[in-house]
C-alpha cells in the first residue's frame, strides 16, 4: 500500500451558471471538487486548508474510519470545525475498501458546492470481479441554487418554513442547456464506439433522490457504496444522496447522440417532478448536426418514479456469498424517522418544522461528542437515546395528536463488537416521504424491507441473511420500513442521519457511541496535535 498526499484548499470561487455569476465555496477553484484516487489499504493524507469566511470540516463518506474517528469529519461530532485561517490534516486508511465513495463538506449547507468523487482502485494486480472495463468516467450529481445555499436555509430557520428547492439538476457541474446564454453548460460524456465503460456515478446533491439514465443504453450495475454487487442490469439508476453506483456502459450503437437525464424523486411534490437535468452521450465522428436520439427516455411521472425507486430497492444483492451479516443480534432497535411541527416564538411563521427519531430532535452540541467522549467531559451528551419509539406511529397518515418532538443530544450507546439490527420506519407526523439514511462509520447489510408498519412477529422471517447488499446509506420508502444490520466493531462516535440535508438541519440525526474493545487494536486512537478547537 502506499501513502497519498492531498491539498485541499477552501476557497470562494466565481461561477456562471443558469445565466449568473456568482461567489461558491469550493475546493481548489473546482465544481465539482477534485476526485481523491487511491487503491485499497492506502493511508490517504488531506491537507484541508480553510480561506473562506466560515467554518468547514469535510466528511469522505463511506469510508470506515476504522479508530480514526477523528478524521469522519461531522461538524461537532468527532470534530470542531476547522476556522477560518487554519488547516487539519485528515488521515486515515481505507482498510478493506474499494469502489466508489464521496466526500462532502460536514457543516451547514456547504456540501451543496464542497464535494467530490472518491475513486478506491483495487489492489495493484487484484483484478475487478466483473469484466475490465476499458475506460472510467466519474460523473457526479448535484444540485445548483440561483441565491447562496447558506443564504436559503439560513433564511428557512428563521421563518420556520421549509427552505427553496434548487433551481437546477447538474451533472460533473453542468446544469444543461441554457436558451439564450453565452454559457451552454451540458455534461457532454464523449465516447468510442465498441467499449466497455466503467461509470462512477455519485449522488452529491443536497435534497433530491436522483434517477439517472442514459437513452439507448442500458448500464449493470457491479458495485454500490463501494461494496460489489451481483451484476444487475437496468436501463435507470436510482440514487439517495450520498449513494454511489458504478456501473458498466457497453457502447455499442456505433454513432449518435443520446440524452443523458437525471430527474429527482419527491413523493408528495409532483409539480417538481418534472424537472430533469440534461446532458449527452455522443459517440465519436458523430457530426454536430445529426439530431439527438431519445427514443428509450420513459415518460417522466410519479408513478414511472415509484416502480423504478421500488424495484433499485429489491434489485441488489451482495457480490460475496454468502455475505458477512450477523447472525446474532445483541440490540434490536425500532427508530422512527419523520418530519414535525414545534412552536417557535422566534420563527416569523410562529411554528417551524423540526425532523427526529425516535421523537427526538437532535440539538448539536457545543463541542464535538467524540472529544467529550474520548477526555471524560460531562454536560456534552447523554446517553440515553431510545431504542424504540417514543410515541406511537402509524403510516397510514392517522397523526399522532401531537406533532411536537422533544429535544436532545443523545446518543445511544453500544459495547465493542455488539451485534445491532436496526429497524427503520417512515412514519407520518407530517408527509410521508422517502428517506435515504446514512450511518457513519461502518457498512450495514441491507436484509429487509417493507411497506405500511413493521411487523415485529412476520417480518424478520423474510429477511435475507445470506447475500443482502451491503451499503453506508439506504432509502428508507415512503410509509414503509427498512431494516439494516451491522457488527459494532469500530470504537468511537458515529452519526447517524437522514442524508435529505434539510432534514439532517431539522434534526432527523443521532449518534452511536462504540465503546473501546479490550484488545490492543479496538481502542479510539489519540486525537492528532492539530485537531481543531471550538
Ligand atoms: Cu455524507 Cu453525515 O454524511
Amino acid at each position: 500500500s502506499e501513502i497519498r498526499h492531498y491539498s485541499f484548499t477552501v476557497v470562494l470561487k466565481n461561477t456562471t451558471r443558469l445565466c449568473a455569476t456568482k461567489p461558491i465555496v469550493t475546493v481548489n477553484g473546482k465544481f465539482p471538487g477534485p476526485t481523491l484516487y487511491a487503491r485499497e489499504d492506502d493511508n490517504v493524507l488531506v491537507n484541508v486548508t480553510n480561506l473562506i469566511k466560515d467554518n468547514v470540516t469535510i466528511h469522505w463518506h463511506g469510508v470506515k474510519q476504522l479508530r480514526t474517528g477523528w478524521s469522519d469529519g461531522p461538524a461537532y461530532i468527532t470534530q470542531c470545525p476547522i476556522q477560518p485561517g487554519r488547516s487539519y490534516l485528515y488521515n486515515f486508511t481505507l482498510t478493506g475498501q474499494r469502489g466508489t465513495l464521496l466526500w462532502h463538506a460536514h457543516i451547514s449547507w456547504l456540501r451543496s458546492t464542497m464535494h467530490g468523487a472518491i475513486v478506491i482502485l483495487p489492489k495493484k494486480g487484484v483484478p475487478y470481479p466483473f469484466p475490465k472495463p476499458d475506460k472510467q468516467k466519474v460523473i457526479v450529481l448535484g444540485e445548483w441554487w440561483k441565491s447562496d445555499a447558506e443564504a436559503v436555509i439560513n433564511e428557512a430557520l428563521q421563518t420556520g418554513l421549509a427552505p427553496n428547492v434548487s433551481d437546477a439538476h447538474t451533472i460533473n457541474g453542468h446544469t444543461g442547456p441554457v436558451p439564450n446564454c453565452s454559457y451552454g453548460g451540458a455534461y457532454n460524456l464523449h465516447v468510442e464506439n465498441g467499449k466497455t465503460y466503467l461509470l462512477r456515478v455519485i449522488n452529491a446533491a443536497l435534497n433530491d433522490e436522483l434517477f439517472f439514465k442514459i437513452a439507448g443504453h442500458d448500464l449493470t450495475v457491479v458495485e454500490v457504496d463501494a461494496a460489489y454487487t451481483k451484476p444487475f442490469k437496468t436501463d435507470t439508476l436510482f440514487l439517495g444522496p450520498g449513494q454511489t453506483t458504478t456501473a458498466l456502459l457497453t457502447t455499442d450503437r456505433g454513432i449518435g447522440k443520446y440524452v443523458i437525464a437525471i430527474s429527482p424523486f419527491m413523493d408528495t411534490v409532483v409539480s417538481v417532478d418534472t424537472f430533469t437535468g440534461t446532458g449527452y452521450l455522443i459517440y465519436n465522428n458523430t457530426l454536430p448536426s445529426i439530431p439527438t436520439t431519445m427514443t428509450t427516455m420513459p415518460p417522466v411521472n410519479a408513478t414511472w418514479k415509484t416502480l423504478v425507486f421500488a424495484e433499485s430497492l429489491r434489485s441488489l444483492n451482495s457480490k460475496q456469498y454468502p455475505a458477512n451479516v450477523p447472525l446474532t443480534v445483541d440490540h434490536s432497535l425500532l427508530f422512527t424517522i419523520g418530519v414535525g411541527i414545534d412552536p417557535c416564538a422566534t420563527c416569523s411563521n410562529g411554528s417551524r418544522a423540526v425532523a427526529a427519531i425516535n421523537n427526538i430532535t437532535f440539538d448539536m452540541p457545543t463541542i464535538a461528542i467524540l472529544e467529550a467522549h474520548y477526555y471524560g467531559i460531562k454536560g456534552v451528551f447523554t446517553d440515553d437515546f431510545p431504542g424504540k419509539p417514543l410515541m406511537p406511529y402509524d403510516y397510514t397518515g392517522v397523526q399522532p395528536t401531537n406533532l411536537q418532538t422533544m429535544h436532545g443530544t443523545r446518543v445511544y450507546r453500544l459495547a465493542y463488537n455488539s451485534t445491532v439490527e436496526l429497524v427503520i420506519q417512515g412514519n407520518s407526523m407530517l408527509a410521508p416521504e422517502s428517506h435515504p439514511t446514512h450511518l457513519h462509520g461502518f457498512n450495514f447489510f441491507a436484509v429487509g424491507r417493507g411497506l405500511g408498519n413493521f411487523n415485529p412477529a412476520k417480518d424478520p422471517k423474510k429477511y435475507n441473511l445470506v447475500d443482502p447488499v451491503e451499503r453506508n446509506t439506504i432509502s428508507v420508502p415512503t410509509a414503509g420500513w427498512t431494516a439494516i444490520r451491522f457488527r459494532a466493531d469500530n470504537p468511537g462516535v458515529w452519526f447517524f442521519h437522514c442524508h435529505l440535508e434539510v432534514h439532517t438541519t431539522w434534526g432527523l440525526k443521532m449518534a452511536f457511541l462504540v465503546e473501546n474493545g479490550k484488545g490492543p487494536d479496538e481502542s479510539v486512537v489519540p486525537p492528532p496535535r492539530d485537531l481543531p478547537q471550538c
